[in-house]
């Protein structure tokens, strides 16, 4: 076999398996080196995203809210449950067994576009721009001569500095996603997404969950509105969220105690059966040897990029959680495609500007664009609308009227600036706004389209109309 290739991907995430996907469709010669392996040792390409993160946790999320709707929500449909109970080792299986789908999936997606794949370490060995040397150690030790190196290793949990991550009792997100009986009591740190998400999916099985998040602000990032919304939802369904907080040792033996600081300044105890730690992620380089060839990283430990994500080193590029942007899956397969496109002598773009983000809580949040806070700080004048689920149709035929679509325009053009979502299936509606976007649409353009009756993105449309303060069903 020839290892020679004219690209070499180091890591098999979103990033790193769609950017070597893409180069070979483009006709070039492609290696992709990933080191994650399954239980039995296997290759498990599809990096965190596949392995502990996106996938599986929707798959927790799925079904932990078909629990939540047998118990709370079949009833009203006059369908009646009993002896309702959750088999948390099928549950796991279950997840287990998408994430098994989505690794086979991805290596048999490399076969078809003819992309080698190496299961092991890749490491640079030496060489310059044109020339790379990457070491390859696994079950076979390779030495790979690479005219394009494309660095896509990802990120880690960042752990609180004095408390280690055991996945026993203090938890990463992968601990998080093999708890295998609901915790009596269930802690969380930060309340960002992860520690929305998983803590979702674990009050949904009955587990107490406290949630302490350092910010003053409930999802700081998120507008204001929509943050309001949330904290009210999540609060009436059991979680209990605590902004503002200090969080100070933490002792962790059969079970584990955190002594916090409220936000009115007043010292806390919460003792719970397991901690997840949520506090984001860091970029990981770790066993690339970067260092000994020159390729520079920040002071967070970022591996430095400029706008087309190329590295420091000639003929060295790097995509994903590993640069700087948002640690997204679709992110960083938007700047695989571009780099590989870039390689191969095309235009790749990305528009940062229309990255959408989704919160997969129930209801899920999802917004792409500027929220009202980021245009009034810019000192942007916008028009706003908002249209809420309750008067949907669709939303009250599926019992689910929580939330509402909002709109912001710029006031002088209508061109859509933001569209931010709290509500049934945000994540599928986000994508018409997103699109909107990219095609610079205004608020009349989603608003004199015809939306099919009854769906949920009527609301979209009459959050549009409103923009003008013309909704029709409101
Ligand atoms: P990764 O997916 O981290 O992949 C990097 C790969 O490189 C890994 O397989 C790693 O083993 C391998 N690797 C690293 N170093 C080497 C080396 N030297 N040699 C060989 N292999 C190496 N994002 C979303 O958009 N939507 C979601 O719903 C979502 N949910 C998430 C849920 C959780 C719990 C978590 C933790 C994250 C979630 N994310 C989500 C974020 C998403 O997983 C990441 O943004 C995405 O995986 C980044 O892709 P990547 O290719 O940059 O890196
Ligand atoms: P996050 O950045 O979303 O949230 C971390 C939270 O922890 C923040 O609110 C922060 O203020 C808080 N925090 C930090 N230090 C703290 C401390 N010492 N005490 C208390 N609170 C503290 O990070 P998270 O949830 O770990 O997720 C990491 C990344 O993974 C996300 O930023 C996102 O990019 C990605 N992800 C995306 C998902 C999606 O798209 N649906 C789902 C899950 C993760």
């Amino acid at each position: 076999m020839s290892k020679n290739f004219d690209v070499v991907v180091i890591g098999a995430g979103p990033g790193g398996y769609i950017a070597a996907i893409r180069a070979a469709q483009l006709g070039l010669q492609v290696a992709c080196i990933d080191e994650w392996s399954t239980p039995e040792g296997k290759p498990a390409p599809g990096g965190t995203c596949t392995n502990v993160g996106c996938i599986p946790s929707k798959a927790l999320l799925q079904s932990s809210e078909h629990f939540d709707h047998a118990g709370h929500a079949f009833a009203e449909h006059g369908i009646q449950v009993k002896g309702l109970a959750i088999d948390v080792a099928q549950m796991l299986q279950r997840k287990d067994k998408v994430v098994k789908q989505n690794n086979e999936g991805i290596l048999y997606l490399f076969k078809k576009n003819k992309v080698t794949f190496f299961h092991g370490r890749g490491a640079f060995a030496g060489g310059s721009a044109g020339a790379w040397q990457i070491q390859v150690s696994g079950k076979t030790a390779d030495v790979l001569t690479a005219k394009h190196v494309v660095i896509a290793t990802g990120s880690n949990p960042r752990a609180l500095s004095d408390v280690p991550f055991d996945n026993k009792l203090v938890l990463d997100n992968a601990g998080a996603l093999a708890i295998n009986e609901t915790p009596k009591k269930l802690g969380v740190i930060g309340a960002g997404v992860i520690g929305l998400e998983m803590g979702s999916v674990w009050r949904r099985l009955g587990a107490e969950v406290t949630v302490l998040e350092a910010l003053p602000a409930f999802l700081g990032a998120v507008d204001e509105q929509v943050a309001k919304e949330a904290l009210k939802v999540f609060t009436k369904q059991g979680l209990a969220i605590h902004t503002g907080v200090k969080v100070g040792r933490i002792t962790a033996k059969k079970n584990v105690t955190v002594e916090y600081t409220d936000s009115a300044g007043a010292a806390q105890t919460l003792t719970v059966d397991k901690l997840i730690v949520s506090i984001g992620r860091v970029p990981n380089t770790t066993g690339l040897n970067g260092a000994a060839v020159g390729l520079k990283t920040d002071e967070r430990g970022f591996v430095v990029v400029d706008g087309d994500c190329k590295t420091s080193l000639g003929n060295v590029w790097a995509v994903g959680d590993v640069v700087r942007g948002p640690m997204l899956a679709h992110k960083a397969e938007e700047e695989g495609v571009a780099v590989a496109e870039r390689i191969a002598g095309k235009h790749g773009h990305v528009d940062f500007n229309t990255v959408p983000w989704v919160i997969y809580t129930s209801p899920e949040i999802a917004w792409v664009g500027k929220t009202e806070q980021q245009l009034k700080q810019e000192g942007v004048k916008y028009r706003s609308g908002s249209f809420p689920f309750m008067a949907n149709g669709r939303a009250r035929a599926l019992g689910d009227t929580t939330g509402f679509v909002k709109c912001l325009a710029d006031e002088k053009t209508d061109r859509i600036l933001g569209v931010h979502i709290i509500g049934p299936m945000a994540s599928e509606l986000i994508a018409e706004a997103v699109v909107a976007m990219e095609f610079g649409a205004a608020s009349e353009d989603i608003a004199m389209i015809c939306h099919a009756h009854p769906s949920l993105s009527e609301a979209m449309k009459e959050a549009a109309l409103a923009v003008d303060n013309r909704t029709l069903n409101l």
